[in-house]
């Protein structure tokens, strides 16, 4: 054994020039993305080709990066692709790719320490407290993503309203702590719910109204009953933007009844929230900046590469005293590396965490909000003219308003008894096998719709064009399928 052997390279010169040919394939992959098919299934001999066992042995990079480039890059996602609007998954972006290159190769633990990396990390928190409007006492923290921003919020909702949490736990308190949202929430809050101890039971889940925005009477209702049954209501979790439809709850309402009954008030703006950026959304998200807490996504409407969420508490000293812990191991000095701002693990539960921050404080300089709200407003504008687009096609039906991204329709002709779930799924799959487009579903009204959702840098109004037309062309094949079956 060479004790002097480390796992640097032999060659620099020869990792140097890989590294070169992977920057330029990189670029090269991105400036012709519109040129592939969104999206290709995975074959059997890449499946195949990741059952190997653990390599004993080394191998040249170069051998490996062909392995990438074989079996990796072609089956990708596809969420950078003009027409992917699945779920709710952003682009990124060029520097963005090259901003996570450059976090790797410096490689900091960004947690604690005299060093550049939490400074540019405490900076970008700043910059996303402005842009929602929170107070100067408000603290923040990226994460990986609206799941764990909501769930970190929902932590300091339940240690700062339920005091003694903390140390006693659930089972200390002299009530049972009860949350509330609405039937539209996004299921990674009922996981909070179940993390922090409150029980997924104990998450009412409120009617909503015709728009799918919680019905604040009853949820003012359900509130009254379980004060009248002996149970502490702490926390509310509203909406800025629902996963199915974009729904926006009335966040005043909500703000006058935390205000009322003495509550948490937490916002799930997991992409919704950054329409704050537009002329036409900032005085209707205003009230954001009144909330106790919010979560959002940098990857999502931000267009940042994966991963990067942020929550912001309006409080710090609120945030801090849910998650503060200094262990011996820990201690903060007054010189030295281990001297600098605040360790940020008094603000959540990750030790180490990356430099995520990067990336964002690149792109943002790089393009200047001006230019992130324009695009927000131009994927808005192209969730509208789909929308038109739909509504001026006999066949095609809008199944729910368009708030704001996210349109949801389906293949539907009045009157003909089909099954029109099944050719509408069936659209949903062709439309991703062949290549097209890459729209996800959901069920609205009972009924299975084809959901797109446009967080989305890259698409034009002929993505869209195309998304229709290929659409029908498609359901009208497997409708006159069906009634030749029948
Ligand atoms: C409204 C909403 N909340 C939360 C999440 C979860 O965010 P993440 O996937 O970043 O964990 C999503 C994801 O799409 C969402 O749309």
């Amino acid at each position: 054994m060479n004790n002097n052997e480390t796992l640097d390279p032999e060659d620099w010169d020869k990792m140097n020039s890989l590294a070169h040919d992977m920057v330029s394939d990189m670029m090269a992959y991105l400036r012709n993305v519109r040129e592939r098919p969104v999206w290709q299934p995975v074959p059997k001999v890449t499946k195949d080709f990741f059952n190997a066992s653990v390599p004993l042995d080394r191998q040249d990079p170069s051998d490996v990066y062909k392995e990438f480039r074989q079996h990796i890059l072609p089956y990708t996602k596809g969420n950078i692709h003009p027409r992917f609007w699945a779920w709710v998954q952003g682009t990124g972006t060029p520097l963005g790719v090259m901003a996570d290159m450059l976090a790797s190769g410096m490689n900091p633990n960004v947690t604690i320490g005299e060093q550049s990396a939490v400074y540019v990390d405490r900076q970008v928190v700043d910059w996303c407290r402005q842009m929602m409007g929170m107070p100067e006492s408000a603290s923040g923290m990226l994460l990986s993503g609206g799941s764990m921003a909501n769930t970190t919020a929902l932590i300091v909702a339940r240690n700062s309203m339920l005091p003694g949490v903390r140390e006693k736990g659930i089972f200390g308190l002299e009530a049972r702590p009860v949350m509330y949202c609405s039937t539209e929430t996004h299921s990674c809050v009922a996981k909070a719910a179940e993390v922090t101890g409150i029980g997924s039971e104990w998450l009412r889940r409120i009617p909503v109204n015709g728009d799918y925005t919680i019905n604040t009477d009853a949820l003012e209702e359900q509130i009254g009953t379980d004060l009248d049954n002996g149970l502490r209501p702490f926390c509310i979790v509203g909406n800025v933007g629902t996963v199915n439809t974009g729904a926006i709850d009335d966040i005043a309402a909500l703000t006058r009844l935390r205000d009322k009954y003495n509550l948490w008030l937490h916002l799930d703006g997991a992409f919704g929230a950054l329409a704050k950026l537009v002329p036409e959304y900032a005085g209707k998200l205003r009230p954001i900046e009144t909330v106790d807490s919010v979560a959002f996504d940098l990857h999502k409407w931000m267009y940042m590469p994966y991963e990067v969420g942020c929550v912001l508490i309006s409080q710090r000293e609120r945030h801090k005293a849910a998650f503060a812990a200094t262990p011996n191991y820990l201690l903060h000095h007054e010189r030295g590396l281990a001297s600098g701002p605040e360790s940020l693990n008094n603000y959540g539960i990750e030790l180490s965490r990356g430099f995520k921050a990067l990336k964002v404080w690149m792109s943002i300089k790089e393009h200047g909000l001006y230019k992130y709200a324009a695009q927000i407003e131009k994927n808005i504008h192209q969730a509208r003219y789909l929308g038109r687009l739909v509504t001026s096609q006999p066949r095609l039906q809008l199944m729910a308003d368009i708030p704001l991204n996210i349109v949801c329709f389906r293949y539907f002709v009045a009157g003909i008894d089909a099954d029109w779930d099944q050719i509408n799924k069936e659209i949903v799959m062709t439309l991703q096998e062949r290549g097209i487009a890459s729209p996800s579903s959901t069920v609205i009204g009972g009924h299975y719709s084809i959901r797109v959702a446009i967080t989305n840098h890259r698409s034009i109004h002929y993505d869209f064009d195309l998304l229709v037309s290929e659409t029908l062309s498609i359901g009208d094949g497997l409708y006159s399928l069906q009634l030749t079956e029948k």
